[in-house]
């Protein structure tokens, strides 16, 4: 019985674009998931848990950032946007991926609403190309975990 017919879900329309389902449908082909309604699922719980470490207080992990390095002066800008928020980066890694092409991995950890304004600042860059993060509580308690045991 499906979650529709047990009454544990609500169905409802939504606008996909013809090019979204094209690729969600190669990824299904791949991924063993079976329909679009499942995968959808799948894809907004991801969606739900990258998006769970705006209403943490504290939070760590890691931001990528690719870029045209020949775009104006975004190197410049990059390094100053690095010290202004000096406070929250722990580390950070440059990878000259092409001719043009960079990759910052900044490894960041502090205040949520710091590391949210960092990422706008980024975001604002004529240059910048993709951003992505991967950020997780900086507080063990918050995620139920005790210290020193294994979660996997
Ligand atoms: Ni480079």
């Amino acid at each position: 019985m499906s979650d529709v017919e047990k009454g544990t879900g609500i169905k409802f329309g939504v606008y996909i674009s013809k090019d979204l389902i094209e690729e969600l449908d190669k990824i299904m082909l791949n991924s063993g998931i079976k329909n679009r309604s499942k995968l959808i699922q799948e894809a907004l719980r991801l969606y739900i848990i990258e998006n769970k470490w705006i209403s943490l207080k504290e939070v760590a992990g890691s931001i990528s950032i690719l870029y045209n390095h020949s775009a104006g002066d975004i190197d410049e800008k990059l390094t100053d946007i690095q010290h202004t928020f000096r406070d929250i980066i722990v580390s950070s890694m440059h990878i000259h991926l092409d001719e043009r092409t960079c990759m910052l991995v900044i490894a960041v950890k502090g205040e949520s609403q710091r590391i949210k304004e960092f990422l706008i600042n980024i975001r604002k860059l004529r240059g910048v190309l993709l951003v992505r993060h991967s950020l997780l509580t900086a507080q063990s308690k918050a995620m139920g975990i005790e210290q020193g045991k294994s979660v996997i």
